[in-house]
């Protein structure tokens, strides 16, 4: 008898259903998976059997043949354990077909009868909903996840004997309930706040700037000024996430394999800070098998790089593109993967080697040679894709040892979240989400100068000999500064405070 169970494959962020045919015909017991399996699918039919008998199910006699289909698109993982599984139950008429009618079946089988947890249930809860699969067999332990999708039925599987018991109509499993409204869950404690960081406002006002915006930020300063710790506090003054914006992330990290456990959804925007011995593929995303890379675990959220001119050259140019696009594509045999990639990208450095060039106290060792082949590491494009440049001095002994708070990141962040107010409501109609994803004609249409605007630009294009994609980031982030000032129209002093954050190399 030929049984028809419905599964999914995961492409890169995306869903696609998948056929899991079963198959028994008289010959010599047996268990073959076909489809272009990888060794886990094969792995599966141990797992299988061992599942079923174990479960005081019938493992048949029977020479079983397994087929996944579409056979085009390759299969990863162990999820298909349980869609297999409820085949070969099918199959060897322990339980109807008409029982599986309208459900998708995905889950990892212990060799005991348990289901185990399996990556991506959140992106394969999406498909279902979206292909009109009305329910939802998943490992208990990722039903939360998979009720992150509205208006799906889903059923929390704890092992395959319970399964068979429900499809038989012997002893139902109720639906996992939506217990929490994803919109009220409390959001993480800080790691630091604005308030205990001596001085240093101008840096504080440009991560503002930034945060508010969704702009790249650059810190330069000599050792021990607090660039590492200033942007570190960043997660305590970034908005807070929609709840699309919460379902993307949790997506990424959900095929990651990096969801919490207690986590079924993703409040707080990701702040991700590799460390400069990272691979281009650990950075961008790719691999045998792609993963998403830390431009995509840092989607909505923070790329910190630390000490910038460590990263490798070659690392550092991977992120060009990305910068530009907000997506990374990723090149296969079999096509392009795309992994979302709109990431803030934070990063500091020092100025030359030995750190204190420019420094009003002590001297710099290096020569002017040193200096300028360190810079040099992060090239000129690079940096062009950067917005707001800082300079972070160190700070003086009176204020470090003051004992005067300061501003707390609460306050900061409230001005953040009404800027972002802002560009929410004039990009409702678009994809985008901030200023900072405009492209040209968007900043065309919305970033209008006025007469003394454009005189202003103009004199500071010359000077600083700025390219076209300088000035559009002008015109951006004139445009954050603006609306962190309630202002509709972009006002010279805006223009002004946009342009000093313009790169000036120092050597
Ligand atoms: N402005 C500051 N206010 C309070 N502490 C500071 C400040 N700047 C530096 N520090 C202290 O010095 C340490 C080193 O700072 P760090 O951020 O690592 O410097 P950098 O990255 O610029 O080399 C911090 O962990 C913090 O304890
Ligand atoms: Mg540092």
């Amino acid at each position: 008898m030929l049984a028809k169970v419905t599964s999914c494959a995961l492409v890169g962020l995306e869903g696609v259903l998948v056929d899991v045919e079963v198959d028994t015909s008289r010959g010599l017991p047996s268990l073959v998976i076909v489809g272009l399996p990888d060794v886990a699918v094969k792995e599966s039919s141990e797992r299988v059997r061992a599942a079923i008998k174990n479960s005081g199910l019938v493992f048949p006699g029977k020479r079983i043949t397994v087929n996944l289909a579409p056979a085009d698109i390759r299969k990863a993982g162990p999820a298909y354990d349980l869609p297999i599984a409820v085949g070969v139950l099918i199959a060897s008429e322990q339980v109807w077909p008409q029982q599986v009618e309208g459900a998708l079946f995905i889950g990892e089988l212990s060799l005991d009868g348990s289901v185990r947890h399996v990556n991506g249930i959140l992106p394969v809860a999406a498909l279902a909903h979206q292909q009109g699969i009305p329910r939802v067999f998943v490992p208990a332990c990722d039903a939360p996840e998979a009720a992150l999708i509205d208006g799906l039925e889903v059923i929390p599987v704890e092992s395959v004997g319970q399964l068979a018991a429900h499809l038989q109509g012997l002893r139902a499993v109720p639906p996992y309930g939506r217990d929490l409204d994803p919109s009220s869950l409390p959001l993480p404690p800080y790691a630091a706040d604005f308030a205990e960081i001596k001085g240093q406002e101008h840096v504080k006002r440009a991560l503002e700037v930034a945060a508010a915006g969704g702009h790249n930020c650059l810190l330069t300063g000599p050792p021990g000024a607090g660039k590492t710790l200033l942007a570190r506090s960043m997660p305590s003054i970034l908005p807070t996430m929609t709840v699309d914006e919460s379902l993307e992330v949790t997506k990424i990290y959900s095929i990651a394999g990096l969801l919490p456990e207690d986590t079924p959804l993703i409040r707080h925007r990701p702040f991700r800070a590799p460390h400069h011995s990272i691979s281009h593929a650990g950075l961008v995303g790719g691999g045998n098998w792609p993963r998403p890379g830390e431009i995509s675990l840092a989607h909505r959220g923070v790329l910190f790089l630390d000490e910038l001119p460590e990263f490798g050259t070659r690392t550092l140019e991977g992120m060009r593109q990305p910068l530009e696009d907000r997506h990374v594509s990723i090149a296969r045999a079999a096509g392009t993967l795309t992994f979302p990639a709109n990431f803030m990208f934070i990063a500091e450095m020092n100025p030359c080697p030995c750190g204190y060039y420019g420094d009003p106290v002590r001297e710099c060792t290096c020569s002017m040679q040193t200096i300028s082949r360190y810079q040099k590491r992060i090239s000129g494009p690079l940096l062009d894709r950067i917005d707001i440049h800082v300079e972070v001095p160190r700070v003086d002994v009176e204020k470090l040892t003051a004992d005067r708070l300061g501003e707390r990141s609460e306050a900061i962040r409230a001005r953040v979240e009404e800027a972002r107010a802002v560009q929410r409501k004039r990009f409702a109609d678009t994809p985008l989400s901030s200023n900072a994803d405009m492209g040209p004609t968007e900043v065309r249409a919305i970033c209008q100068l006025s007469e003394d605007g454009r005189a202003l630009v103009k004199a500071a294009m010359q000077q600083l000999g700025m390219s076209a994609r300088a000035f559009h980031r002008i015109l951006k982030l004139a445009r954050t500064i603006a609306d962190l000032a309630g202002s509709e129209r972009i006002e010279t002093p805006h223009l002004a405070e946009a342009i000093q954050y313009r790169p000036r190399r120092m050597a």
